[in-house]
């Protein structure tokens, strides 16, 4: 065949080919006999074997055939992918429907109502026609390239049919019908393997396949809500005709879509689906209301990644009945025992289940949940299921759980026989040996490598509890010690190349180097997350600070105690009320709980933390240079700028700031040296008055303090002389 002739063959072929799976698989509609297909498809093979140049990234042939991957790019999305925000009950939707109507000052308003399918967001573009490249959400501005994977989906076209324009950003679900979950968890059992336990997690497992010939095997599948940046293409006025734009381009878009006015055909569009939902061929788990009109989106902008366009309606929590088969103690990386109910397996909100949570020893004296007994079970979204009650219907339950033991607290550790006790003040049952007892090592160390804390890639669970196992690791201090934790050391455990033995090293070099609020979270202080450690890092800006400060706050805590029993004794002897002194009236812990958001308990648990001698040894282990034998945690010391812009000035704070809370306003001014006041006096130097402010301002205005905005504040740690308190 000539050059000429074999071109125009194969772009007939493909052209037949994409059509026909067009047909299949989203109109569900075949056109072609299963014998037909495999003919046209082997010729085009044929003819692209022959002539190589033919072979087009967007052929039909080409779905499946990537080589597998090392790891997943990182791309920036064109446009942020953002998140729905979320309502819960009716009055919620009323509110997203009034803030709609006011801002555009419309009395009625179109929204187009889509199904919430329960699967992964990806986005597709498209040049020329032809998709170039797939990504996952991320975190909304970078996500993963899973190009080849997706390619792999028959739903996801690899041409677009109609016009072709220069960039077509396709936006959409990738979902797993429930039919391939079924499979799916069978094909496990049948091998022997863990199943998927939703089908939410065996579509994001199935994407997340280094090898594509792994995903194509998964039955997945996709349906298009939306097209994100685009070229050369004229957006029309209406989501609902840029959904009819998509379809037409051979994408699915579900059939389900509607369009409905204002809250009371929201609604009853959510009713109506809710009665579907259960015969649905796949899972959702709410709907979407989207503002059809696309100008007054953009008049309506967004909050914090969440346009006010759109909203979530998520169905309630779903429940289902099933029997207690055991109770357990599972121990966390603080040492907490969370009581734990074996169930028999039962399908409730769309996943399997067989463990539910009792949350803790007074919650299962409230349900009184006994093993043998009937119990609902309660799961919705991604939340841990949980035991809602005991289900006593007749007589004869209610004899039968009487007759069944009462589950006892344990009295020693299940994991390592460890004593346990009761924190006072707490529900909670702790083992008390710390990272003695194997469960709180391996939980601290997932939590010390973890992504938000040290970041160390490549050391998972698995190879984490190897180490231990190996009794190599006692300590996250021992993770960077070379005689244990080495290449040779690595390569030796199981799963292990020396490939992955060398990088798992590399990164813990390179972890050495990191930041104080990161450090401060990976120790895995009870209460401490994200958020809580960064405020005790600006707060104290050295670790030197924070641990005097803590130690500070023990001492004081015991004076305190002891002044106030001295002064309880003497009540007693002399039966006369003796006032508090000024030491007592103090809060405990009261350098700690200068630290915005930090409340008494949590100030308790940092403070108990960090004093306590074994934990103490594994900071000072893991700071100390490695010249001298430590590990060499380090981190950039705090910028001098910060510390005494506002020294010696004195602020009131009143009405509601812009864009933080008075304690965090009065945490910045502390930390720059400034002293924060309830009331204001002559002597005051500032009232930083936000919005709504009273009498204070009023009393301010009267004594002539200066009142300065949020702005003017940030202008004046910047430039300390920008303002003067008489200006
Ligand atoms: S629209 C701002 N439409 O829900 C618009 N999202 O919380 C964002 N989802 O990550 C997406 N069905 O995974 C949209 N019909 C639908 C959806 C849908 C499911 C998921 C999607 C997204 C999340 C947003």
């Amino acid at each position: 065949m000539s050059k000429q002739g074999a071109e125009a063959r194969a772009a007939k072929l493909r052209q037949q080919l994409e059509q026909a799976n067009h047909r299949y698989y989203v109109l569900d509609a075949p056109s072609l006999s299963d014998a037909e297909y495999d003919r046209l498809f082997s010729e085009l093979q044929q003819l692209e074997a022959a002539h190589p140049q033919l072979r087009t990234p967007d052929s039909p042939t080409q779905r499946v055939g990537a080589a597998p991957s090392k790891e997943f790019a990182a791309v920036r999305h064109l446009q942020p992918m953002q998140s729905l925000r979320k309502c819960d009950n009716a009055a919620e939707l009323e509110d997203f429907d009034r803030r709609v109507r006011e801002t555009l000052v419309r009395d009625n308003i179109d929204y187009v109502a889509e199904p919430k399918l329960d699967g992964l967001a990806v986005s597709l573009i498209y040049e020329h026609g032809s998709l170039v490249r797939g990504a996952t959400r991320g975190d909304g501005s970078t996500g993963e390239d899973i190009t080849a994977n997706l390619r792999t989906i028959r739903q996801i076209p690899l041409r677009l049919h109609g016009k072709a324009v220069p960039l077509l950003e396709v936006r959409g679900e990738v979902y797993l019908p429930l039919q391939g979950f079924r499979r799916m968890v069978d094909e496990a059992l049948g091998r022997g393997d863990k199943p998927p336990v939703n089908p939410r997690n065996a579509a994001a497992g199935s994407l997340r396949q280094l090898d594509p010939t792994v995903t194509a095997r998964r039955p997945l599948a996709f349906y298009a809500y939306g097209i994100g940046a685009h070229e050369g293409w004229t957006r029309p006025p209406l989501h609902s005709q840029v959904l009819q734009h998509l379809h037409d381009c051979s994408f699915p878009v579900s059939e389900l879509i509607e369009i409905v006015q204002g809250t009371p055909g929201c609604l009853a569009y959510f009713e109506r689906i809710g009665k579907l939902r259960a015969k649905l061929p796949f899972d959702i788990d709410g709907v979407v209301f989207k503002l059809d009109d696309l100008a007054g989106r953009e008049e309506l902008g967004s909050v914090s990644r969440e346009p006010r366009w759109a909203c979530a309606y998520k169905f309630a929590a779903e429940e289902a009945q099933t029997r207690v088969e055991n109770i357990e103690f599972q121990v966390g990386r603080t040492g907490t025992l969370t009581p734990v109910a074996r169930l028999a397996v039962v399908f409730v909100g769309g996943a399997n289940v067989s463990n539910a949570t009792l949350h803790n020893m007074d919650e299962v004296a409230r349900k009184d949940v006994r093993v043998g007994d009937t119990v609902l079970v309660r799961r919705a979204g991604d939340v841990i299921p949980e035991v809602v009650a005991v289900v006593l219907a007749d007589d004869a339950e209610r004899s039968a759980h009487a007759a069944r033991p009462q589950l006892l607290p344990p009295s020693a550790c299940p994991v390592c026989g460890g004593h346990v006790e009761r924190i006072a003040g707490e529900v909670a049952l702790r083992c008390t040996n710390g990272l003695s007892c194997r469960a709180q090592l391996h939980g601290a160390l997932i939590h010390f490598v973890s992504r938000k804390a040290m970041d160390i890639e490549g050391l998972g669970e698995k190879l984490l509890a190897q180490l231990i196992e190996e009794a190599l690791v006692r300590s996250p201090a021992d993770i960077y010690a070379k005689e244990k934790v080495n290449a040779a050391t690595l390569a030796g455990l199981e799963r292990m190349g020396e490939k992955s033995a060398e990088n798992v090293v590399a990164a813990i070099d390179r972890s050495r180097a990191t930041q104080f609020a990161r450090f401060l979270y990976a120790l895995g202080i009870p209460d401490v997350g994200e958020s809580t450690a960064a405020a005790l890092a600006q707060h104290f800006r050295t670790l030197e600070a924070l641990l005097d400060a803590a130690a500070r706050d023990i001492l004081h805590e015991k004076a305190q105690k002891k002044v106030a029993e001295a002064r309880r004794v003497e009540e007693q002897q002399t039966g006369k009320k003796i006032k508090k002194n000024a030491a007592e009236r103090l809060p405990p812990l009261p350098e700690l709980q200068a630290v915005p958001d930090v409340g008494p308990n949590v100030a308790v648990s940092i403070a108990n933390f960090l004093v306590e001698p074994r934990n103490r040894a594994v900071i000072e282990a893991l700071v100390a240079p490695i010249e001298s034998g430590g590990c060499g945690i380090h981190w950039p010391a705090p910028t001098a700028a910060a510390g005494d812009a506002l020294a010696g000035k004195s602020f009131v704070i009143t009405g509601t700031l812009a864009d933080l809370s008075r304690e965090q306003a009065a945490a910045l001014i502390e930390a720059q040296g400034g002293r924060v006041v309830g009331s204001v006096s002559a002597k005051t130097d500032y009232l930083l008055a936000g919005t709504a402010a009273g009498s204070k301002l009023a009393k301010a205005e009267k004594l002539g303090v200066a009142v300065i905005s949020l702005e003017q504040l940030r202008a004046l740690i910047d430039n300390p002389l920008s303002l003067s308190p008489s200006g």
